[in-house]
């Protein structure tokens, strides 16, 4: 029987993280552990190998609270970047990857927590099916803006000054989504973007916006799969 297109996504996701943590991994490391789907099938990875006993000695970081019960239902041992600052590798998911690696995240809503432990890691590895590449960032998702509730609709309105369509996050019953840290989040529909670090100097310059979802510069290999395989880049 012929997979149906999510299906098809899920077989390539789940190749993606497999291969990344098959790649990665090595004993001993401090693994950041991304948030979504994708990086799901990784934390499941590397509990399936500690069911074999291969990296039983590896500590992770979860990315949010989603992804920290997830590993402890699966035994993972963690730690946090108190204990430890520095990480050796993160496997995380991407919402839009464009040829540089630069990347759009954010659409678990974990895009803070994400690039902290990103930034504390010394690769990070992208895992995407081949449906999240793209030329230009912005083209087939927008970008999530992390706010305080205090003052959010002046953001709002900044963010539109800025040429975006913003569309405040709603979670369960319709009300405001919050984040882990009990912030909105507004996402922005720019289009594509011509100069995606100048929006996010815009964005990291304005008070009351405490995250976005660009991570430009961050991702070091992207783990990509699709109907040939998986695929290693490297920045
Ligand atoms: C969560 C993220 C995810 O990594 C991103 O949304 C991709 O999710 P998925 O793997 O489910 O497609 O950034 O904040």
């Amino acid at each position: 029987m012929e997979f149906d297109s999510s299906a098809r996504t899920g077989r390539y996701k789940r190749a993606a993280a497999e291969a990344a943590v098959d790649r990665f991994l090595l004993p001993g490391m401090r693994v950041g552990l991304g948030t979504g789907s994708t990086a799901a099938f990784a934390v499941r990875r590397l509990a399936t190998l500690r069911g074999q006993g291969h990296l039983l000695d590896v500590l992770g970081v979860p990315t949010s609270r989603a992804t920290q019960a997830l590993a402890l239902e699966l035994g993972i041992p963690l730690t946090t970047l108190e204990e430890h600052p520095e990480l050796d590798v993160t496997i995380d998911g991407a919402d839009e990857v464009a040829p540089d690696l630069s990347v759009i995240k954010g659409g678990g809503g974990a895009l803070l927590r994400e690039k902290i432990v990103a930034q504390a890691s010394r690769r990070v590895v992208i895992v995407a099916d081949v449906a999240k590449l793209s030329p230009k960032l912005g083209t087939h998702w927008p970008v999530p803006v992390e706010v305080l509730s205090f003052g959010w609709r002046s953001q709002l309105r900044f963010l539109e000054s800025l040429g975006a369509r913003v569309t405040p996050r709603k979670g369960a019953n319709d009300a405001p989504f919050l984040t882990d840290q009990g912030n909105l989040v507004l996402d922005c529909a720019f289009g594509p973007l011509d100069a995606p670090s100048t929006l996010a100097e815009r964005l990291g310059a304005r008070a009351g916006i405490v995250g976005h979802g660009l991570f430009l510069g961050i991702a070091t290999d992207l783990m990509v799969a699709g109907p040939g395989g998986v695929e290693h880049r490297v920045r």
